[in-house]
């Protein structure tokens, strides 16, 4: 089998704006996958960068990078757990966090880790290598709890009658064979704009990777490592995840009316806003998407963080 294609960094030079890394500084990738980010913030000339990922092939594929360059330590673990790694890597605090989420091309690319239905492959899905797979999921859980995660996660309108159909096919092991029980209930044919199997294979992998509660504990753990004037920044790829990030970075940054329930005004003894100089939501330019038709869904936002403490002292997912 052939090598799948490097991932094309998406929004690098727009990402490294935000991040802004200065000589002397630390930053943290979270979402390091082939090393894009990374290699960027060392050309600019940070003094460190520590990449997370929590797919053991990428860190094992960015060693060579990593041997070669004591600058860049990597972490085979999720972004959730940044505060807990770095400390236990003497790191307090850092000046730069950046997570671009998702899958990489290389794990879409490759068909035995079951993310694409493009190419038929065992039903995996996992980041990892770990927990629930795919294939667990579609073939374990009831009706309704299949038809939630394609509503919830894929936003699909005909999520029941979908879900309805996955648990007639059942066992369902290939990612061909969830696309096709998808296809068929959805009534999809062929030259139909968009393949209704793309949004239950997102579902079923944001369900499988936990992927909404990693954003929002990777958010709260990076509120909490960042340095007083760090930046954050952060490219997503749907308006689920956008939502959250901009969600996120409205309400630490007091964008919200004061005394309302989600933050008590500071003189109500709220909490004071944590990030500042929230940057507009930046999308690719028609040149990077003619390029890297990837780059169509993203969107980067950005902020700088503040002196005040951090809202949450915890954020650790199950370990
Ligand atoms: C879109 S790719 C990142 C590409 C990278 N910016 C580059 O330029 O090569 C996302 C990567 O983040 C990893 N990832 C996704 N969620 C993660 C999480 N919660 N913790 C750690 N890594 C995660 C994936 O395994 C994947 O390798």
């Amino acid at each position: 089998m052939s090598a799948p294609a490097p991932h094309i960094p998406v929004l690098l030079d727009e990402v490294i704006h935000a991040l802004a890394p200065a000589p002397g500084e630390s930053h943290v990738d979270g979402t390091f996958g082939a090393g894009g980010y990374s290699r960027a913030i060392l050309a600019a000339g940070a003094a460190r960068v520590v990449g997370f990922d929590r797919d053991p092939q990428a860190i094992t594929e960015g060693a060579t990078l990593a041997a070669g360059d004591e600058r860049l330590v990597l972490v085979p673990e999720r972004f959730s757990r940044m505060r807990d790694a770095l400390a236990e890597r003497g790191v307090d605090a850092v000046n730069g966090v950046v997570l671009d989420i998702g899958v990489s091309s290389m794990q879409l690319d490759q068909a035995e880790r079951g993310f694409s239905f493009q190419a038929d492959g065992p039903l995996d899905m996992r980041m990892s290598g770990e927990g629930e797979s795919a294939a667990d999921f579609v073939n374990h859980a009831d009706e309704g709890e299949i038809a939630e995660v394609l509503r919830d996660y894929g936003e699909e309108p005909k999520a029941r009658r979908i879900a309805r159909a996955i648990v007639a096919a059942r066992p369902i092991t290939r990612t061909s064979e969830l696309a096709a029980a998808v296809r068929k209930a959805a009534g999809h044919h062929p030259g139909m704009k968009k393949d209704p199997a793309t949004r239950a294979f997102q579902a079923v992998r944001i369900h499988v990777n936990d992927e909404l509660g990693e954003l929002e504990g990777g958010l709260d753990a990076a509120e909490q490592v960042l340095a007083p004037g760090g930046r954050l920044a952060v490219v997503t790829f749907h308006s689920l995840e956008d939502r959250i990030v901009k969600r996120f970075l409205k309400t630490r940054s007091g964008d919200v009316p004061a005394g309302s329930r989600h933050r008590p005004a500071a003189s109500e003894g709220g909490p004071e806003p944590t990030f500042e100089a929230v940057a507009r939501p930046v999308r690719a330019g028609e040149a990077e998407i003619a390029a890297n038709p990837r780059a169509r869904s993203a969107t980067l936002r950005s902020a700088r963080r503040t002196l005040a403490p951090a809202w949450t002292k915890r954020t650790e997912g199950p370990k």
